[in-house]
């Protein structure tokens, strides 16, 4: 069985550039061997990048048995847990997600436009004009709050405010990309005091823990009554033998919700204001479609806006959040693009690689919302989201997050980017995020011709 070809560079060398330079990583490797290609052929298993969007296909429509996806990495166990969603496999993995997918889809979202509406305008009530404000920090604010309400039904406090401090402290323990070493190279998770970045992680980790350990319990004692979040319905559920979730199954239901559900939205949110406002086509165009709407459009209306789902699905595809998707593990021998690979192969379909295909998206390093509008994208072609049994459950809700939070901030506010030289994704743990530092000055939005507008803030 022949793998594809692929580099011979030492692992610890690759390791570095996957690191430090993860686009040139993918994009030096996809310039040599194309399509396909197996890195870590000395040191089985050997991990194959699938970056055609045939092979994607292949992968996303193969029997579930196929794959062993819920392995995750260890840093993925230590935080979520081995009953997380993330992790399961198999049949378990198949009826967790019947459990949880109901609350993210259709109807039930419509819940949650007025919270994520409000939310926005709270995060920007004391707002003065001409101040800066780090794009980053107001956008994980607001994703932050919004999962919050959405999965545990807190309405403000102390929990909530403990609960939303020590989440954003944990994941900024793991973002930059010297922290983001610790989970590629697993001898470095070493405790040693609260002052070293892991021991600060676990000592996080373990407070998280316990705020969320509380507020089950509590729900127990008080009775679950009429609530409608997401723990009220994880707590009410039986499996076929009757029996109810248990405490530490539930724990890590949560822990993976609250953090695969408001770093990624908050990094695409970032970008997504960023795009829109370096790009002054692209605001104008957006401003106008939102006019349309007058003074308190629906939410619902907003959310089927057509240039601005162009906005948000382009900001998703240039620079995908991960650059992968989950990893799947063959667990029998399957031909993939021509090559017959073994079982025990790792495999990682693409994204980015396919967002760049030049077939695809030509000049796919210019951001162009209406290369959406012109043709639509198959599931393997336009893949943020990953696909097949593992498509992120949290997809309807986080490109209706984007939708709200962008419109309504368009709505109330005029912004300027303080610094106009292009930006580059970093890395931030296992995904790519704009960097942390950029920041824009605000303005009140004054009603008249777009273009003198634009002139006034610049
Ligand atoms: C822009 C925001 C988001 C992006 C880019 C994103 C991306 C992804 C990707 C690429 C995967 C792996 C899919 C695969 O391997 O095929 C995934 C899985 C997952 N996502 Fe998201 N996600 C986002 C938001 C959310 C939100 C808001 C939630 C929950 C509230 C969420 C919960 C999950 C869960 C639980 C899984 C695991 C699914 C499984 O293994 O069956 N995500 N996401």
């Amino acid at each position: 069985m022949a793998l594809p070809p692929g580099p011979q560079t030492p692992r610890f060398i690759r390791m570095l550039k996957l690191i430090g330079r993860p686009l040139e990583y993918l994009e030096d490797y996809y310039r040599i061997y194309g399509d396909i290609f197996a890195v870590g052929q000395n040191r089985p298993p050997a991990v194959v990048y699938v970056n055609h969007p045939d092979g994607i296909q292949q992968i996303f429509a193969a029997e579930p048995d196929r794959f062993r996806s819920g392995s995750g990495g260890q840093v993925l166990r230590f935080l979520l847990g081995d009953a997380s969603l993330v992790v399961l496999d198999g049949d378990r993995h198949l009826q967790r997600r019947r459990l949880l997918m109901p609350p993210f889809h259709g109807e039930r979202l419509r819940v949650y436009h007025q919270l994520i509406c409000q939310i926005t305008q709270r995060a920007t009530a004391s707002w003065q004009t001409g101040q800066t404000f780090q794009v980053r920090t107001l956008m994980q604010e607001i994703t932050l709050s919004v999962i919050l309400q959405a999965v545990f039904g807190l309405q403000e406090g102390d929990r909530f405010n403990q609960l939303k401090s020590l989440l954003s402290q944990m994941l900024d323990a793991l973002g930059s990309p010297l922290a983001a070493s610790l989970i590629f190279f697993p001898a470095l998770q070493k405790d040693w005091g609260a002052w070293s970045p892991w021991g600060r992680f676990v000592r996080l980790k373990q407070q998280v823990d316990d705020l969320i350990y509380q507020e089950i319990r509590e729900r127990k004692a008080t009775g679950l009554s009429d609530r409608a979040d997401i723990l009220s319905l994880l707590m009410s559920a039986r499996d076929e033998a009757g029996q109810p979730m248990q405490e530490v199954e539930l724990r890590d239901e949560l822990m993976t919700l609250l953090t695969a559900g408001h770093e990624t939205t908050a990094s695409a949110l970032t970008w997504a204001l960023y795009w829109v406002h370096a790009l002054p086509e692209v605001e104008t165009k957006l401003r106008a479609e939102l006019q349309q709407l007058g003074d308190h459009p629906d939410p619902a209306e907003i959310a089927r806006l057509p240039y601005l789902t162009a906005v948000c699905q382009e900001t998703l595809r240039i620079y995908p959040i991960t650059l992968t998707t989950g990893v799947r593990v063959l667990t029998t021998p399957m031909e993939i693009l021509g090559y017959e690979l073994p079982a025990g192969t790792v495999l990682f379909p693409c994204t980015y690689l396919v967002h760049h295909n030049p077939q695809l998206y030509p000049q796919s390093k210019q951001f162009r919302p209406d290369r959406f509008l012109e043709r639509q994208f198959a599931p393997y072609e336009f893949l943020p989201f990953g696909g097949g049994l593992r498509y992120c459950i949290g997809a309807a809700l986080a490109l209706l997050e984007m939708k709200l939070v962008l419109a309504t901030l368009l709505q109330h506010w005029q912004f300027g980017l303080i610094d106009h030289r292009p930006i580059k994704p970093v890395r931030r743990s296992l995904t790519m995020a704009p960097p942390a530092g950029l920041s824009m000055k605000v303005r009140p939005l004054i009603q008249q011709g777009t273009e003198e507008v634009l002139e006034n803030v610049k």
